[in-house]
């Protein structure tokens, strides 16, 4: 080997070591930004109204002055990762202050897609434990990573912890008027003909708010566990009931799923599509069902692709957590055919999920 292949070859070798200690202190990202969005720093450096400097950034935290460094190094990883941004703070200055990026403007609290609430929720040690057990799960019986640990499914740890079910009614919220209105927006076709919807695992309503506002010819019903929808107001176009999807699902022209069926294994979702299939009419007379959710790109080598990291992540939190997954178009096809569905319609929505129309 000569020199130049030596030296090509040495280089590889560090990038490879380094590309494994990454993905070995990689939770750091997720710490650190938590920790970011804990002391408001995106907010704090928001309502600065220009590039803001350390020193100024540490006394609005109202931190003691010997965490100053500390500050600065938390700031350099979130500045190394793309979430802030350092600008002179004038030109005839050296001295440089930190910016909001585009993904930073998304930590702000209070902001119409702020997915703040979904750090402090998602970074959680409910749903951070379970993944220190992963390895045992897999060698055991158990049926999700999230029971192994905490005893019970996650759906009852939310009854009995409604601290946690506030905050995650909230990302699951944040998360429906990021989609929904993109949905409402670019798909109006697929609401068009229908006169009433049920939102079967739709939560506090916000998918049905925005559905309703859009389109206010329409009937929309929210059907959720009884304990997350009881006392929830509606109004004549908006209706809650309580009860299990695995019991009954009402009648209507349309059934919404949405992020619900990633919640659940095969067997579960096809009960699910089963009993939906039965409470809509035929296709002839425009019955569908309406699922959002991932639809995953396995076969797309995009490695450096943010959607595709998204989608693969949260498959493992489906796995860890629910025992449920992500699935590709022919994962959803072969479920959707033997649950005695004939046709479907994927429609690919700007974020990380898909909107898909399932005919009977
Ligand atoms: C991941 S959340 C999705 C919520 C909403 N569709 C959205 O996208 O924001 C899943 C929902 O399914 C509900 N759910 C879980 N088990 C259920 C059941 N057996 N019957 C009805 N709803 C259920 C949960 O309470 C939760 O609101």
């Amino acid at each position: 080997m000569d020199s130049t292949a030596q030296e090509m070859k040495k280089n590889e070798l560090v990038q490879a070591q380094a590309h494994v200690f990454n993905n070995i202190c990689g939770f750091f990202s997720s710490m650190s930004l938590k920790c970011a969005v804990e002391l408001g720093i995106p907010d704090i450096i928001h309502n600065h109204g220009k590039p803001m400097p350390l020193s100024d950034l540490v006394e609005a935290l109202s931190l003691p002055p010997s965490k100053t460094e500390n500050v600065y190094r938390l700031m350099r990883l979130l500045v190394h990762s793309g979430l802030f941004a350092k600008q002179k703070i004038d030109e005839n200055q050296d001295e440089e202050g930190y910016l909001l990026t585009t993904s930073s403007n998304f930590l702000l609290h209070n902001t119409e897609f702020s997915l703040a609430d979904f750090v402090i929720n998602l970074v959680n040690p409910a749903l951070v434990k379970p993944g220190h057990i992963l390895s045992d799960w897999f060698r055991t019986g158990e049926s999700t990573a999230f029971e192994a640990v905490h005893g019970v499914p996650f759906w009852r740890h939310l009854m009995q912890n409604p601290e946690y079910e506030k905050g995650f009614s909230n990302i699951m919220a944040a998360n429906s008027k990021l989609v929904m209105s993109d949905i409402v927006n670019s798909c109006k076709s697929v609401f068009e003909n229908l006169r009433s919807v049920v939102d079967v695992g739709g939560g506090t309503g916000t998918s049905a708010r925005v559905i309703v506002e859009a389109f206010p010819h329409l009937k929309c019903l929210v059907l959720d566990l009884p304990n997350l929808v009881a006392n929830l107001p509606g109004n004549s176009n908006l209706e809650f009931i309580g009860g299990d999807m695995f019991e009954s699902i009402p009648r209507a022209d349309a059934i919404i799923l949405k992020h619900v069926l990633h919640n659940w294994g095969d067997d579960e979702s096809l009960k699910i599509l089963k009993s939906c299939r039965e409470a809509i009419p035929s296709k002839k007379e425009g019955g569908k069902v309406i699922v959002i959710e991932i639809v995953v790109e396995e076969d797309s080598k995009l490695e450096n692709d943010q959607l595709t990291k998204t989608q693969l992540y949260f498959d493992m939190l489906m796995m860890t957590t629910f025992n449920g997954k992500e699935r590709s178009e022919k994962q959803w096809e072969k479920l959707f055919l033997e649950a005695g569905f004939s046709d479907y319609k994927i429609t690919t929505l700007s974020g990380f999920s898909s909107l898909i129309e399932v005919f009977p």
